[in-house]
């Protein structure tokens, strides 16, 4: 077989699981039936694909993932559209996105129209796990990690990449109601010629003190600030941030310590589509805090694929409370919230081409 060649065998679960309270299922707390996983040598490239029962791996405690943290993953979401119908969202650029991480981490490329075919069987398998209610979706997540035992440090020569996908609701226990977002103003994210843009593990968990040190003053996420002056404005928790300001949608833009968010691309293409001004600039807490003390600032919201559209409705920063639209949802905020819903479950005109069908 060639290099990249995929050759996807399968062996179907002899028992599927319960399902489980389509009412209760949170974020990530169930998986489903089926995953899959292929391997990747120097001397194979990518081998051994397959679907097969979801299970525990067998990896050595020396894989070089457990010490060096070479680790990459993705996010997206399988939707049940009109008639059935299962749908992907822009799924090609999640599969182009994990090879810019890939290579950011020197990890191997996969080949995407493959793993995108590989992707759509295994949906297609488990489709009884795809959620019906408002709000709710089949996750996916593609995720690949540095097999290779050893303790020397430089890439591994050896590499695992999965699928796994878990029926969700809403990311945040608030739903789609405005969050408390704290401005952090002590830890950093991301520095310049690190690895922020990439979707890699250790980005996360350098944030988890953060958040829970923001969770324990009564706030639902951290609003990142940037790393050499503490002062211009990045992220929101695991999300990209956006705000409106004299009518205009203004977001950071990326320069390599922002994930390239693929809701917030979806966001701007939406809002150009709909006639409002969009701009993508740095803009400082500072400016921020202007804005909503004077008025103009009417909206802030995330925009990512876990939580979809999250509005903010309070910042919190240096012991002072900034309100936004009076803790409210705004106006574009529920638009964009509907608009993407509509457009990812095909009950809207898919002008950009976005939704792939599964089924
Ligand atoms: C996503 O939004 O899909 C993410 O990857 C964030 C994760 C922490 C759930």
């Amino acid at each position: 077989m060639l290099k990249n060649e995929l050759d996807v065998s399968l062996s179907k679960a002899e028992t599927l699981k319960e399902k489980p309270d389509q009412d209760n299922l949170g974020f990530g707390q169930y998986f489903t039936d089926h995953m899959f996983v292929m391997k990747w040598s120097r001397e194979q490239g990518w081998h051994d694909a397959e679907i097969r029962p979801y299970e525990d791996f067998h990896i050595a405690p020396a894989a070089m993932v457990f010490h060096y943290g070479q680790a990459i993953f993705e996010g997206l979401k399988a939707y049940r559209g009109k008639d059935g119908a299962i749908l992907l969202f822009r799924p090609e650029d999640n599969l182009k996105r994990l090879n810019n991480s890939a290579v950011r981490m020197c990890m191997p490329r996969i080949p995407v129209s493959k793993v995108l075919q590989a992707m759509k069987g295994l949906v297609y398998l488990d489709r009884d796990w795809i959620p019906e209610g408002e709000g709710a979706a089949l996750y996916i997540r593609p995720t690949m990690v540095a097999t290779e035992g050893a303790l020397g440090l430089r890439p591994s020569s050896e590499y695992l990449f999965f699928i796994i996908k878990s029926p969700v609701g809403a990311y945040y226990a608030e739903g789609f109601s405005p969050t408390r977002i704290y401005v952090e103003d002590k830890y950093v994210r991301a520095v310049p010629g690190g690895v922020g843009e990439a979707k890699t593990a250790g980005n996360y968990a350098a944030s988890v003190k953060a958040l829970t040190e923001a969770q324990q003053k009564g706030y639902t996420q951290v609003l990142w600030l940037d790393a050499l002056e503490h002062k211009y404005v990045e992220e929101v928790g695991t999300s990209n941030i956006f705000f409106v300001i004299n009518d205009e949608l203004i977001t950071p833009p990326l320069g390599g310590t922002i994930l390239a968010g693929i809701t917030r691309d979806s966001v701007l293409q939406l809002a150009r589509d709909w006639g409002i001004a969009v701009d993508e600039r740095r803009i400082t807490i500072d400016e921020v805090i202007a804005a909503a003390e004077d008025g103009t600032l009417t909206e802030a919201f995330g925009a990512g694929t876990a939580a979809v559209i999250s509005p903010v409705g309070e910042f919190g920063y240096q012991g002072k409370t900034i309100m936004i639209n009076n803790g409210k949802t705004g106006a574009l905020s529920q638009r964009l919230f509907d608009g993407i819903q509509a457009l990812q479950r095909g009950m809207m005109q898919d002008e950009h081409n976005w939704l792939v069908r599964v089924a």
